[in-house]
């Protein structure tokens, strides 16, 4: 089914993020679905390469051949497949197979062939740079469900001392490849392999706090041991065990995608704190699903 005035969407949805790209930032939600009029399409600047994330077992072949236009290196993601792969070279020239994004000045490590998540999740990047902001040299941060540590590399990129803690060694070692990438020692800092809330009991045995925790927890996942982890049900624990680390003063930013729950739902779940939600950032212009709130404590 042809698509009227695909080209101007596709067009349009470029230039009102111009603004938006620059030479320190090329990680950049390029057409949100719904919001930029093209439902269903989620186009991504990921450094030199573009991904589109579609539903169904093809993409629209109308707008494949539109966005080959631009002539750059263009991967296809299917995003609802319970089998989740890496995604599909449809046009251009290839990526090599680790390649390098920006985001306010620092590099991340990516990659369209390691699998489902190409190495950074961009939604994060106006959270990421409160942190930067906020965050005081010698001030501690433990970064839980750091996947691949960009938050640890954005703090320390402001002089924090960073703990980077996630189940997957695959995941931590690429936390430490970005603290190389962008000159950093990451013997400087600390990475804990296991469950997140094993690592905060333990922390809080040992009465170790941090000025920062983030908590940017899956949906669903489930620990080293089998034991399962549901937002819904589970956050306001997720966070208890937090606040029991956090320092006098200190902040949570607890976030969650799971898009049945709306802030106020999520925000109920969160105690002790003064409250401060966030929005997107104004690349995600469909209806927002990512909810963010610092917490800040006594
Ligand atoms: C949704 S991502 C987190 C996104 C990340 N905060 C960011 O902004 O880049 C999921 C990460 O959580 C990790 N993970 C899942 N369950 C975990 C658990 N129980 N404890 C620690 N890490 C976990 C996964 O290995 C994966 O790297």
């Amino acid at each position: 089914m042809s698509i009227p005035r695909l080209e101007e969407i596709i067009s349009n949805s470029l230039s009102k993020r111009k603004t938006l790209q620059t030479p320190e930032t090329n990680l950049i939600r390029l057409i949100d679905g719904a919001g930029d009029n093209l439902r269903g399409h989620i186009l991504e600047s990921y450094g030199d390469g573009w991904m589109i994330s579609t539903s169904g077992p093809g993409l629209n072949p109308e707008i494949r051949d539109q966005l080959g236009r631009y002539g750059k290196p263009l991967y296809w993601k299917r995003l609802d497949q319970h089998q989740k792969e890496s995604p599909v070279h449809i046009s251009g020239p290839g990526m090599p197979k680790f390649f390098t994004g920006l985001e306010n000045g620092l590099k991340c490590r990516l990659s369209f062939q390691s699998g489902y998540s190409q190495g950074i999740f961009i939604d994060q990047r106006d959270n990421r740079a409160a942190l930067r902001d906020m965050v005081k040299r010698g001030q501690t941060v433990l970064n839980t469900f750091a996947y691949t540590g960009f938050f640890s590399i954005t703090a320390a990129a402001a002089g924090a001392v960073t703990s980077t803690l996630d189940l997957s060694q695959v995941y931590l070692d690429w936390a430490r490849e970005n603290f190389c990438l962008n000159g950093m020692s990451p013997e400087d800092h600390h990475f804990c392999k296991g469950d997140t809330f094993h690592w905060l009991r333990r922390f809080a045995k040992q009465a170790r706090t941090f000025d920062y925790i983030i908590l940017d927890p899956p949906t669903f996942s489930r620990d080293d041991k089998g034991r399962v982890f549901r937002v819904e049900k589970d956050y306001g624990r997720l966070f208890d065990l937090a606040a029991a680390c956090i320092a006098p003063g200190g902040k949570i930013l607890a976030c969650t995608n799971y898009r049945a729950m709306s802030t106020t739902e999520f925000m109920a779940q969160l105690n002790g704190a003064k409250l401060s939600p966030e929005k997107m950032p104004e690349d995600f212009t469909d209806s927002p699903y990512l909810k963010s709130v610092w917490a800040t404590f006594p």
